[in-house]
């Protein structure tokens, strides 16, 4: 990773790798997961063996990829990081792979977007260090093996369901992450305020932490919004007025919806009815790629019970009526 961020973290334009916590100390929250990982790099580097694979879940912005780089930065390792979808041959992974040293860590962000081929080279990789491949084509090809350093390869997905079933036994290692609490998502935001230098008192610091959808990578975000306000339109502090009016003016509700979170509810219930409807059409509804809709908006609403799965698509729930300020059809209907 590059370090000249933390030598500038004012001039450098990627809030988000300036925030990044480096050590396992800095990481808040998650507490059993960070013991578990403790437990299992203090091992490792009692015995200088390579941490086992490790494959992190989670819905987006709850710190996969930064706790991947703490691990390589923990073991005082090299970090090298690429994608499922970028990874479009097997021959990307073998250079990748064969460029390694030992105990590195190889991050695959996005690992349930493997393409097929190249998830069958990677089985040996992890199991054996191993890499199998089959140069030329036809009568004349050859298979050769090549012997790999034994590295940790660590995985993350925002949807563990679809990462197939010998890809995952593979991983001798598996933490889920969980939304965080508020009095969490506080500390990361009073910490940040440190890094960007900005007074926060403690009521805007509750605020934010309370409309960040109990994700870190979003109070991050909201904190740098609701600084550019300060500095802006007031005296540069963030005071719980401050916190309020920027909040405002970036039309992020109470609950920490932003318009995304909003136009989907409503579509469900002034376009479909309160639902039941299916992904593919509200996401074509709100302008939003399926798949955006299913791994980064739902998991929220979900959890925050405005919406509900069923098997024939997604319903609002009394809770999101009420927010939205609309009368739920049962109630409507007796009127
Ligand atoms: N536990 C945490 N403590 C402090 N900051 C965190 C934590 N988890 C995430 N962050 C911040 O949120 C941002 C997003 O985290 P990231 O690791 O990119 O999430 P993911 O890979 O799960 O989408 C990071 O840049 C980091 O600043
Ligand atoms: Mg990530």
């Amino acid at each position: 990773m590059r370090e000249d961020s933390l030598l500038s973290p004012m001039l450098h334009d990627d809030v988000e790798l300036t925030l990044r916590p480096r050590s396992l100390d800095d990481f808040v929250g998650q507490e059993p997961v960070k013991e578990r990982l403790r437990i299992s790099l203090e091992a490792s580097i009692k015995e200088s063996r390579p941490l086992d694979h490790v494959l992190f879940s989670g819905p987006p912005g709850l710190g996969k990829t930064t706790l991947a780089a703490i691990i390589a930065a923990e073991k005082g390792v090299d970090f090298r990081i690429t994608s499922g979808p970028a990874l479009e041959r097997p021959g990307d992974l073998a250079a990748i792979l064969s460029n390694l040293h030992d105990q590195d860590v190889f991050f695959i962000d996005e690992i349930h977007r493997l393409p097929r081929a190249v998830e069958e080279v990677l089985y040996p990789a992890m199991e054996d260090f191993q890499l199998d491949l089959v140069l030329g084509k036809g009568p004349t090809a050859q298979s050769i093996r090549i012997d790999l350093p034994h590295f940790t390869l660590v995985g993350a997905t925002t949807r563990k369901g679809k990462v197939t079933a010998p890809l995952r036994d593979r991983f001798g290692i598996e933490e889920k992450l969980d939304y965080y609490e508020p009095t969490d998502l506080a500390r990361i935001i009073r910490r940040s305020a440190g890094i960007i230098a900005v007074e926060i008192e403690e009521g805007a610091c509750e605020l934010i932490s309370q409309r960040s959808r109990q994700t870190p990578r979003i109070a991050n975000r909201l904190l740098a919004r609701v600084r550019d306000y300060a500095v802006a339109r007031a005296a540069g502090v963030i005071d719980l007025a401050v916190a309020i009016e920027a909040l405002t003016v970036y039309e992020v509700d109470d609950l920490g919806l932003d318009k995304v979170d909003r136009s989907i509810l409503e579509a469900i219930v002034d376009r479909f009815g309160g639902g039941p409807v299916g992904l593919s059409t509200l996401s074509i509804a709100v302008g939003e790629e399926p798949e955006t809709v299913e791994d980064a908006y739902e998991p929220f609403l979900l959890q925050s019970g405005l919406i509900k799965r069923t098997p024939r698509g997604r319903v609002a729930t009394e809770r999101a009526y009420q927010h939205l300020g609309v009368m739920p059809p049962s109630q409507s209907t007796l009127l």
